[in-house]
């Protein structure tokens, strides 16, 4: 079975180091996205047919959402910054067992967290006298493992030289620094939350206004950011350094992320001098991403499918600039586009991307396995269309709501098809030592 994988031209040269752990880490956080894309095909099942008793819509939303990007996304990019940073500062991991510890963990209190947000929601429920919301505690606690891998990091960074301001370590390292800030950022968002039901505030803007502090941050910022800071050491050609344009791309975007999240809040919820402020937040960050994507596509090696994921984030980037505008933002929420939307970004740029850099590092990926995933993945995004307002009305029916659900069922196949390889005690493709996609040792 060939692998798609660690191809001479893929790897981030020597010194990168073998985390003996990377292939767990890669087979766990996968097997959540497989169980996160079963929910979601159980949701699109429960739209045609209903759902089997006991199970609730809103529930499954909560748990699809939450084990994506709390088991899915976030160990799998905490196990590549670990694994990529050496070669970004040139020295090995000082404490790879505990960054093995958080993933691990991150992982563990993910799965805990799906199964309360599918049993329970974010309903408080009663446990010795009192009556606590324990999904969203869980969700708390993952929140304590991601600044554990920040004071990780931070351990790992400190006392290091200036890299040279031009090479591509230099941007990944920056990237992942800003990347981990607005994860912080993001966070507050959350505790905001909680904050505003434990005072007993209802009002709706303030509510609007920390989810999507959390959920906008943390997927522009943390997700997006330290992807492209991936992209630069392992998608991207080590003699075309990143251009200038790439370095103020940065900087707007780190601007831009943080004031940009009321513009996912109802228009008519916002006060307009913040809806101002917020818009030109998301034209900043707009910008700023779509000067990063082009930039990594003008030195990308050639990958088809790190290419779509760099394809897909560019027309997020443009999505942002565009929606800076109150009137592009009225369409948006008046077609019903948010759902394709997030999908284009989460599963079309950052799901693809985080497969195309497993594949770069060697995890068991046959390229046609990878290749089906990524048309699934088209297959999905397409199925979404006619469930929107873009659709023309004479043409709707029911069966968008069957198409919809059956390529998410292609695309959990697909999932699988790229899973089954990394569970199985076969040794194809599991990494080499100390060749290509291997990654020296730092255990
Ligand atoms: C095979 C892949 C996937 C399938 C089949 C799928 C399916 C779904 C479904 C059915 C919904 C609910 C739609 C609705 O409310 O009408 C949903 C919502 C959502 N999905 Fe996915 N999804 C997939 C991948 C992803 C990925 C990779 C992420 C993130 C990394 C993600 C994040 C979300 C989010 C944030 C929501 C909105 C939750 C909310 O409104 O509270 N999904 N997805």
């Amino acid at each position: 079975m060939a692998t798609s994988g660690a191809a001479p031209g893929l790897t981030p040269g020597p010194g990168l180091p073998a985390l003996p752990w990377l292939r767990h880490a890669w087979t766990a956080s996968l097997g959540c996205f497989v169980l996160a894309a079963a929910t979601g095909v159980l949701f699109r099942f429960g739209l045609v047919w209903g759902l089997p008793p006991g199970l609730a819509f809103a529930r499954l939303r909560h748990a699809h959402s939450h084990l994506m990007y709390l088991g899915w996304v976030t160990p799998w990019l905490f196990a590549l910054v670990a694994a990529l940073l050496p070669s970004a500062t040139g020295r090995p991991l000082r404490r790879p067992g505990m960054a093995r510890a958080i993933v691990g963990a991150t992982v563990a209190m993910a799965l805990l967290a799906y199964g309360l947000f599918a049993a329970f929601g974010y309903e408080a429920v009663p446990l010795g006298g009192a009556r606590v919301p324990l999904a969203a505690a869980a969700s708390g606690l993952s929140m304590v493992l991601w600044y554990a891998f920040i004071a990780w990091h931070r351990g790992e960074t400190a006392g290091l030289p200036r890299p040279a301001p031009s090479s591509g370590a230099a941007m990944a390292r920056r990237l992942w620094a800003t990347a981990l800030a607005l994860m912080v950022v993001a966070s507050l968002g959350a505790w905001g939350r909680a904050a505003l039901g434990a005072a007993g505030v209802t009002d709706p803007f303030w509510q609007d206004a920390a989810v999507h502090l959390f959920l906008d941050v943390f997927s522009d910022g943390w997700m997006v950011l330290a992807l492209l800071g991936v992209g630069q050491l392992l998608h991207s050609r080590r003699d075309a350094p990143p251009s200038p344009w790439a370095r103020w791309g940065l900087a707007l975007a780190a601007a831009g992320i943080p004031l940009a999240f009321l513009v996912g809040v109802p228009l008519w919820r916002v006060p307009a001098p913040a809806r101002m402020v917020a818009g030109a937040g998301s034209l900043a960050a707009g910008v700023g991403l779509l000067l990063l994507t082009a930039d990594l596509w003008r030195r990308s090696r050639p990958d088809p499918i790190w290419r779509l994921a760099l394809a897909a984030l560019g027309i997020k980037a443009v999505a942002s600039a565009v929606i800076a505008w109150p009137g592009a933002a009225i369409w948006v929420e008046r077609w019903g586009l948010r759902i394709l939307y997030l999908h284009l970004l989460l599963l079309g740029g950052v799901t693809l991307g985080l497969v195309a850099a497993a594949a770069a590092l060697g995890m068991p990926l046959p390229a046609r396995r990878t290749r089906r995933f990524a048309a699934a993945v088209a297959l999905v995004l397409a199925s979404l269309v006619p469930l929107t307002g873009l659709w023309p009305g004479p043409l709707r029916g029911p069966w968008g709501l069957h198409g919809a659900a059956w390529a998410a069922l292609a695309a959990w196949v697909a999932a699988m098809g790229l899973w089954l390889p990394g569970v199985s005690p076969s040794p194809t493709g599991v990494p080499r030592a100390g060749g290509p996609g291997a990654c020296g040792s730092s255990t």
